[in-house]
Parts: C-alpha cells; structure tokens; sequence
C-alpha cells in the first residue's frame, strides 16, 4: 500500500516515525514538498519516502492521503485537488468538519483521525471518528485506538489534547520549585519526569480499578498528598481545568 501525507510538518513526521518503528508493510510513502527541510530530513532518513513534485501528484500516487496541514491551508488548497473516488481520506486536521471535508474533496471516504505526538513513539491514543475496520487494524499498530462514532464526541476528546502544554507546565513548574528549595535543575529536571512518568504508567498498570478509587488509594487521611488535593481543590484548581475544556471544546 501506497500512502500519502498532504502537509510535511510536526503531526506528519511524528506518524512516519511511527510507521517506521511498527511492523506495518509500506510499500510507498510520498510527501509533500512542504516543509522543504523536514521532508528532505525525512526522506534522508527513510528510503520508502519520496517527495512529490505537487500535492496531486501526490494524491494520485497514494492509496491513503493523510491531510496533515493546518485548517486554514486546507480551506484553501483542498477544493483545488482531485481525490479520486477509491482514495481513501485521513483527515488529522482540527477544526473541519467531515461535511466541509467531503464538500472540499468531493469524496466521501473521508475519516477522522486524531493523532498525537507519542504516535511517533507507537503511544499514546488515537481517536478515530467514525469507526473504520481497516484505519483501526492501521493505527493499532501506532498506540491505543478509540472508536468514536459522532462527530461531536470527537470533539470532546480535541479539547483534552491541549492539555500537553499544560501538563508539561505542571512539570517545570514542579522541577522549578525543586531547584528553588537548592536542588540542582538537572536533577529536579530528572527526578520530576521520572516522578510523572511513573505515575502514569502506574495508572494504565491500574486499569482495572477506576479513576475514582485511584485517587483515595492515593491518600491517606491527614496525610501529605490529601492535603495538596484539598489546597489545590479549595483553589478551584480543577474548576479552573473543567472551565478551560469548556472554553476550548467550543472551539472546535
Ligand atoms: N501537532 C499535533 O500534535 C497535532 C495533533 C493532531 C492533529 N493535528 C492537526 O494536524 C494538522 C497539522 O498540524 P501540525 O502540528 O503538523 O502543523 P505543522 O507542523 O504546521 O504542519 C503543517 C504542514 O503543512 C505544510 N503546508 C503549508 N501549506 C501547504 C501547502 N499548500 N501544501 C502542502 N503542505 C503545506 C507546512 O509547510 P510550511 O512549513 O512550508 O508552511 C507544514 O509542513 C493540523 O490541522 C492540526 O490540527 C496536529
């Protein structure tokens, strides 16, 4: 099988590096011309990857064409192109919807798909709206697969992926005031993501108990960690993150 990846950029390179670590056949990957300097990288690195001269080209030569460009680009350059009726259409990018994309490419094989950084490392989950045999038997090979099969759903699941950034200022902010007690920022650095690191694997090794029970088991009345929950809960620390998926999920 041939693929495709209209838009060479950060969710694309992330899902090739994927491809290239799982035991997926691949017979072919083209890429657009765009980003010049990561496709080069790209194709360096791998030698199933080639550069295609233009985006049709590209689309003509792909079974599969992932569209990983950014929505206001693929407003733009979408309606341009012809996608044949047996291509069948990944769409990563955000915030269009499935009719806008069948509208643009004039093709109903259209799916979304909502990858994220990890894929690159075959972690991490990967919604896919609606459900499809054959995307789910691909990308389960690239990290945890969940179905979703209205459109609306999938947006709940856009909103909770922008708390990467935040979750990562949840660590600097800890690995901060580690070194600020004295302890060296190399090792604050290290110790603090090796503290999270574990603490969510711990919660996937736990997968049989609930949310809920995982966080009393966590806490011993009157003990340190019961005490931090109640601070950052009287704080309206959670609030405050509900409040913020509110206003994202809106957006979407
Ligand atoms: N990053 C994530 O974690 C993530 C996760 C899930 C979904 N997504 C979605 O995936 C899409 C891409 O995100 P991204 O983070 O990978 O963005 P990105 O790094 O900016 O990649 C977009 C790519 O599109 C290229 N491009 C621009 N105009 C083009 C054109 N006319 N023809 C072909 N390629 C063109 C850009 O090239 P130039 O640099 O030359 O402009 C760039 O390489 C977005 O819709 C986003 O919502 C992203």
């Amino acid at each position: 099988m041939n693929l495709g990846f209209l838009g060479t950029g950060h969710i694309a390179s992330s899902v090739i590096e994927g491809i290239f670590k799982s035991d997926l056949k691949i017979k072919k990957i083209y890429v657009s011309p765009r980003n010049r300097v990561l496709s080069k990288k790209l194709s360096k690195r791998f030698k199933k990857i080639t550069i295609c001269k233009t985006n049709q080209q590209l689309i003509d030569n792909s079974n599969w064409v992932f569209l990983s460009i950014t929505p206001k680009v693929g407003r733009k350059i979408l309606k341009t192109l012809k996608f044949k009726s047996n291509k069948k259409i990944i769409s990563f990018i955000s915030t269009i919807n499935s009719k806008d994309l069948k509208k643009y490419t004039r093709n109903n094989n259209v799916i979304r798909v909502i990858p994220l950084p990890f894929i690159g490392m075959k972690r991490g989950p990967i919604i896919i709206c609606p459900p499809n045999k054959s995307l789910k038997t691909f990308f389960k090979n690239l990290g945890k697969v969940f179905e979703v099969k209205n459109e609306k759903l999938s947006k709940a699941f856009w909103s909770t992926s922008s708390f990467m950034a935040p979750y990562y200022n949840l660590l600097l902010n800890t690995s901060n005031w580690l070194t600020s007690k004295g302890i060296k920022k190399t090792v604050a650095d290290n110790y603090t993501r090796e503290l999270f690191s574990a603490l969510s694997e711990d919660s996937i090794n736990k997968n049989k108990i609930t949310l809920t029970k995982l966080v009393s088991d966590s806490q011993t009345p009157g003990g340190t960690n019961a005490f931090v929950l109640r601070k950052l809960k009287k704080n309206k620390f959670y609030q405050i993150q509900k409040k913020a998926m509110n206003s994202i999920f809106k957006k979407f």
